[in-house]
């Protein structure tokens, strides 16, 4: 072997341990413990003592303290930990625009979903919004597995077979009844929580059956601090005579900043009627403007002065009242003409207030009424709306009116500042809807990401909650451009509101070796043969490699020909992909030389690694592209 040879760098596989799909949680926090505490460490294991020492007075030591726990909780955080070994295969078949649009319908298992957008949108998500199985008794929760939770999804979804397998509602007469609801809820919050931007919020429907424990779960898991409110839903309009205590009217919305000092709410908008309500009898220069009373209940130090009328009249307060100003003040704004007397000058004074000087927004309060946010009837309309069901009572009992969401997303999201809104407990596809049509009326730029089972309905029309969604996000998409399309014209590519949405499947990983039980296989057999599962295809594969390399499954996928070959280009050249088979030395410098035209900080190249012409091209791969500057080389 020459001395150039033997220097010469060999081909990294892509190791499912180092690169799976989803980043192993507990490797992460190790390695960021260790920066902090290297004392504690022997033999790359912790040393609790050690530990306990460090922290000395930190330690809480005591048997009985103030504590949240539920049997299984050390599962589910193991859970929430255990990296997937599943991918998201693309459907755009099943899509609308797939080629521009940046809107994503996941269909799995929230759980594995979740885990597998750890590394794409980490930090990238500005509102969540969920509704969540509110434990009622009538649904069922699913029931995650630690070791082989993908598996149980496969079964599920008759992906693999087994016979027949069922999952079964939740009753209150089981005994495990709060605590399959905690077990399946905390690992879905705390990946949830990893994704969304320090200035990102979280809203999450619920009612009285899980509210107390859903509080103890965000504090746990978004501290307690960061606990912003909790808001009152009135649901429905009527109350039900039928009721045996009191007719319930309303849902809670519980409400978290990733972190409270750096979110900021928005104010909503001032609606017409209230800038109506003010005029400008007098011709004021400053426009119109309605009055604030002088007398205030409270003392705020301010005044029990005598005031007089240019007509001469004398005001004090009324009994048990006050001016809310002091007299020089109130000197101030008579003098700028800011006090009003009435038509003819003799009534009681009030304080004019400018619609020019109002706030620019409506402060947000915590009872959100019918009226602004629709009821549950509103949100069956509103899915009835979009499509239509057989038996429309067998499906969605509690939809969420469109106008709720977007109630939360003019509070919690930019128009213009491309946010990402995630719903990973979709239903019926509402928060789509909604971003869609909010995005049409305000000219936002927002995108979503919706997750939803492909749970089995008893409807004759549609087979999964899964297609409802899909079908309800297509309707949408064509009502809306219908609505619209006087608009439409005038707006280039760019302006237009995104209707699209890609639709991507949970499903098993592309690369056998990666769901095999690598300790009990041996690597060398597994490198010999061809390592991409029958039936996958090269765009299968590509996604999957997005994942791992942590990049926006929305992002511009370009394919080119070089030297015969298909190459795909990837965010401008951040990551290039030759999946062909029979790779000769001009292809590979082919892809070299895209370095230069392309001018990517970082270009990464991945091959399949049975697809070189020969073992000479794939030795000398690494070093003509290290040459051109493109030092991350990989084959799977
Ligand atoms: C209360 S519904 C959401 C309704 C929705 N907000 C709407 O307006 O239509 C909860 C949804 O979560 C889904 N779901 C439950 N467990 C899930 C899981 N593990 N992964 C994904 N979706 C799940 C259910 O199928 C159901 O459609």
């Amino acid at each position: 072997m020459t001395t150039l040879a033997k220097e010469m760098k060999t081909m990294e596989r892509l190791d499912p341990k180092k690169d799976g799909a989803s980043p192993d949680v507990v490797a992460e926090n190790l390695e960021r413990m260790r920066e902090l505490f290297p004392e504690v460490f022997a033999e790359g294991k912790v040393d609790f003592e050690a530990l306990r020492e460090t922290l000395g007075e930190y330690v809480e030591d005591k048997q009985e303290r103030y504590s949240f726990t539920w049997h299984g909780k050390g599962r589910a955080r193991r859970i929430a930990q255990t990296p997937s070994t599943g991918t998201l295969l693309p459907c755009p078949e099943e899509s609308v625009d797939w080629d521009t649009t940046q809107n994503l319908f996941i269909e799995g298992d929230n759980l594995e979903v979740l885990k597998l957008l750890q590394k794409s949108y980490h930090r990238r998500v500005k509102m969540i919004y969920i509704d969540p199985p509110y434990n009622t008794g009538k649904e069922f929760i699913y029931p995650d597995k630690y070791q082989d939770n993908l598996a149980t999804y496969l079964r599920y979804t008759g992906q693999v077979d087994d016979g027949g397998f069922k999952i079964s509602s939740n009753a209150e007469s089981s005994g495990r009844y709060h605590t399959n609801w905690l077990n399946m809820m905390y690992p879905r919050l705390k990946l949830a929580r990893n994704l969304l931007r320090d200035d990102g919020v979280i809203f999450v429907s619920i009612d009285d059956h899980e509210v107390q424990n859903l509080r103890h779960l965000m504090d746990e898991i978004f501290g307690p601090e960061n606990f912003v409110d909790t808001i009152i839903w009135q649901k429905i309009f009527t109350v039900k005579n039928s009721a045996q205590y009191f007719s319930a009217m309303h849902d809670y919305l519980v409400v978290y900043a990733r972190e409270k000092a750096s979110w900021t709410r928005n104010l909503l908008p001032r609606s017409a009627e209230l800038d109506e309500s003010y005029t400008n009898p007098d011709n004021d220069p400053r426009g119109p403007w309605t009055t604030n009373a002088v007398q205030a209940r409270n003392y705020y130090g301010q005044g029990l002065y005598e005031i007089r009328s240019p007509a001469g009249q004398v005001f004090t307060p009324p009994p048990g009242t006050y001016w809310r100003v002091s007299q020089e003040k109130f000197k101030n704004l008579d003098d700028d003409g800011r006090i009003w007397w009435g038509k003819d000058g003799t009534s009681t004074p009030r304080i004019k207030k400018f619609l020019s000087e109002a706030k620019q927004g409506v402060v947000p309060s915590t009872l959100w009424l019918h009226t602004e946010c629709g009821t549950n009837a509103e949100a069956k309309k509103d899915l009835l709306k979009r499509i239509q069901f057989q038996k429309p009572e067998m499906v969605f009992e509690t939809p969420k009116p469109v106008r709720l969401i977007q109630h939360m997303m003019r509070l919690g999201t930019d128009a213009g500042g491309e946010d990402i809104i995630l719903d990973f407990f979709a239903g019926s596809g509402s928060t789509g809807d909604a971003v869609m049509q909010l995005n049409t009326d305000d000219g936002g730029n927002r995108r979503f990401i919706l997750v939803q089972l492909p749970e089995k309905t008893e409807a004759p029309d549609y087979a999964t909650i899964a297609e409802i969604t899909k079908a309800r996000l297509r309707a949408a998409t064509e009502a809306i451009a219908e609505e619209s399309k006087d608009s439409l014209p005038g707006l280039n590519e760019a302006e237009r509101v995104d209707l699209g949405f890609r639709v991507l499947k949970l499903a098993s990983s592309n690369i056998k070796a990666w769901d095999a039980d690598f300790d009990a296989l041996d690597q060398a057999l597994l490198n010999a043969v061809e390592n991409i599962k029958n039936g996958r295809s090269e765009d299968d594969v590509l996604y999957e490699l997005l994942l791992k390399y942590g990049l926006d499954l929305a992002i511009p996928i370009e394919s080119r020909t070089v030297k015969g070959k298909k190459v795909y280009i990837i965010g401008a050249g951040a990551l290039v992909v030759c999946l062909a088979t029979g790779v000769t030395l001009d292809v590979v410098e082919g892809i070299a030389a895209l370095k230069a035209e392309l001018k990517p900080e970082v270009m990464r190249v991945v091959f399949r690694d049975a697809g070189f012409a020969d073992d000479v091209v794939k030795t000398n791969t690494v070093q003509i592209l290290k040459q051109a500057g493109i030092d991350d080389v990989k084959s799977l």
